[in-house]
């Protein structure tokens, strides 16, 4: 069954669009100073950076003659697929060639036995053996090292009751007298549906003649969800700030909340991290609580939901050390559905954006990286103490439980400190309220404060690429950073559109303590001045982007990137995936792949080994900012009255086969 719609030539970009486009004008700001290219052929060459480097290079050869070698040589790009148009409107895109099927819709069967999807009658029953909503990230696990075949792992980040619940939100007017939605009653049943709804999927997908679909009756089938019963492990399991009335023992929990972005393990587990999980706490703390100063760091409770209401462990006042149970990553195993998920301390307790995770080629220790998205928070690593075990998995099944936490600052230089975040280390001692690493790991962002790390313009994934030695971080946006507050790497004042920064792991030791680094890309409209972008020239009205927010590395270590924010208003478009060079003449290139229809951000991108899938995650279509069940911006996926707009999974293939290239 083909859902996708393709980009034909009938099709033009809206008008207002190419208004909006045209009246800002032009400019030659997106041009490489001589400084630019010079520092990019630096980092091509090795380590050197900083005012050494430019002094070398100025001994050797003339900028000049840089220049000259630079145009004679023709730009090739590694990216063959033909670009699509950027715009707005109710439809998904997707290159020509190519197919962009829905394979997963929130609600779909997950198991044999699952109630069909009946949207006027939800229950919580029922929703926790469908998929669930808001689908983030998503990763693949080959089954016998099949790029056919494998263990589709699907995070479900969040609900938008707005659009799942029929009758329920309705349009009024705020005080100014704007039209605003107005939400209905959050009853237990509605919380219920609400929390089932989040977590995870867990699926056993198969390829047959050219086209994937889900095996029902798989044994690996299983939801997560806010219920899920879970164990804590690694240094802060059992601490009494984990304690609650529920669990004195502090080492098992009820469920995971808001699971952004994740990973899979070389091992093949499935990682989920925990990213808002403030917004599920409402009440207040006790007068003069121990957790004050830590829950406000965190912004918790923000109330964002009505759990509280039903659920005691929500509220603070009467649960103060549940929210301590949030925040962390979680581990899955996705090959024993009896399993149960394991929340994993040791990499720290904020607001992972993602958690993704390599084994280091130089010594084969695991290093797992994550940002922390919050506007000014920071960029972190984890590294092993354990080596990876090849020949012997359940030898691998607890190595993130014993190792070293760091947090990146970024030096004016170009270097890179990780800084280990270990008790009894430099501040991290009783002076500041630390008796123990439990401690350091549950406050990780004061730990990280008192250390000096810098402060980011919301970092939300952070992928290593084995193949050049390298980790990419994306930095999302950041309109809050003034004039003055701007560093070395958060280099403009009202960040609107975000940037990417490029890590070298200093002789591809993923490990190192000392990396460099340097600016991938200036996000936002290259033609406007004040935007300060830094794309490509070469790159098409179609092929810049803002707010970048998730990534995928194929397997030749080409890098795609997917969005969050882009819309209409903003930047004339929907959010999408584009690929983006790294290498060579036309590093910080970009081209538009997939785009996504009104109201949602692109999710979720990952390719099975073999390059000839893409899995993409289509979050909160429909979500334009006053949509409800009844009037979402778009009824994608299914278009059809009796049906509302539904988050899905959807998969991209070559037609006829091959790598999608
Ligand atoms: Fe859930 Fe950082 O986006
Ligand atoms: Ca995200
Ligand atoms: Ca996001």
């Amino acid at each position: 069954m083909n859902k996708y719609i393709k980009l034909d030539d009938e099709i033009k970009t809206p008008t207002d669009i190419r208004e909006e486009s045209e009246d800002v004008g032009r400019n030659t700001s997106d041009n490489p100073t001589m400084g630019d290219i010079i520092n990019r052929r630096l980092s091509r060459r090795g380590f050197l950076s900083g005012s050494l480097a430019v002094a070398a290079i100025s001994t050797t050869v003339s900028p000049i003659a840089l220049l000259a070698a630079s145009e004679a040589r023709a730009a090739t790009t590694s990216f063959d697929f033909e670009e699509i148009m950027a715009g707005v409107d109710e439809k998904h895109y997707v290159a020509k060639g190519y197919d962009a099927d829905v394979l997963l819709r929130w609600g779909d069967k997950i198991f044999a036995d699952s109630p069909e999807f009946d949207p006027m009658n939800q229950s919580a029953e029922s929703q926790a053996k469908q998929f669930g909503y808001n689908n983030d990230y998503v990763g693949f696990i080959p089954l016998e090292g099949s790029s056919d075949h494998g263990i589709l792992v699907v995070n479900h980040e969040y609900t938008n009751a707005e659009l799942m619940f029929p009758n329920w939100a309705t349009i009024g007017k705020d005080g100014e007298g704007k039209d605003k939605v107005n939400n209905g009653a959050f009853t237990k049943e509605i919380v219920d549906i609400e929390m089932a709804a989040h977590g995870g999927t867990v699926i056993e997908i198969k390829k047959t003649d050219g086209k994937w679909a889900p095996v029902l009756d798989s044994k690996y089938n299983r939801r997560i969800t806010a219920t899920t019963e879970m164990l804590i492990s690694g240094p802060a399991a059992g601490h009494e700030r984990l304690q609650t009335n529920a669990d004195a023992s502090g080492t098992k929990v009820f469920g995971t909340l808001n699971n952004c972005a994740g990973g899979v393990t070389p091992w093949g587990t499935y990682i989920m991290a925990e990213e808002n999980f403030h917004g599920y706490f409402g009440g207040s703390l006790p007068e003069g609580h121990r957790e004050a100063a830590n829950y406000e760091r965190l912004g918790a409770p923000a109330g964002w939901y009505s759990w509280a209401e039903h659920h005691e462990r929500f509220d603070v006042s009467k649960e103060p050390n549940e929210a301590n149970r949030f925040g962390w990553i979680v581990e899955v195993d996705p090959m024993d559905p009896t399993s149960m998920p394991v929340k994993r301390t040791a990499l720290g307790r904020f607001k992972h954006e993602g958690c993704e995770t390599i084994v280091n080629p130089v010594d084969n220790r695991v290093v797992s990286y994550s940002g922390d998205d919050e506007r000014f928070d920071y960029t972190y690593k984890f590294v092993s103490n354990a080596k990876f075990n090849a020949e012997d998995r359940a030898a691998n099944k607890d190595i993130l439980d014993d190792g070293v936490l760091h947090v990146a600052k970024f030096n004016e230089d170009g270097t890179v400190d990780w800084m280990p975040m270990i008790f009894g280390e430099g501040p991290l001692t009783a002076q500041n309220g630390f008796e123990s690493q439990a401690d350091v790991l549950i406050e990780t962002r004061r730990a990280a404060d008192l250390l000096g790390a810098t402060k980011m313009d919301r970092p939300e994934d952070v992928q290593p690429n084995l193949t050049k030695g390298t980790v990419y971080v994306m930095l999302t946006n950041n309109t809050r950073r003034k004039v003055g507050d701007e560093n070395a790497a958060n280099p403009r004042a009202n960040n609107a559109f975000g940037h990417i920064i490029e890590i070298t792991e200093t002789g591809g030791d993923f490990a190192s303590t000392k990396s460099t680094w340097e600016i991938l890309l200036k996000c936002g409209d290259p033609k406007v001045a004040e935007v300060g972008a830094s794309f490509h020239p070469s790159t098409t009205d179609n092929g810049w982007f803002g707010m970048p927010d998730n990534c995928a590395v194929d397997a030749e270590g080409r890098l795609w990137v997917s969005t969050d924010g882009n819309d209409k208003e903003k930047t004339g478009r929907t959010d999408g995936l584009w690929a983006v060079e790294t290498e060579g003449e036309l590093r910080g290139a970009s081209k538009l792949f997939f785009r996504v229809p009104i109201g949602a951000e692109m999710c979720g991108p990952v390719f099975t080994p073999d390059d000839e899938t893409l899995f993409l995650a289509v979050q909160h279509p429909g979500d334009d900012g006053l949509a409800t069940f009844e009037n979402p911006a778009t009824r994608w996926p299914d278009f059809k009255d009796n049906l509302p707009t539904r988050p899905s999974v959807v998969v991209v293939t070559k037609q006829g086969g091959g790598k999608i290239a």
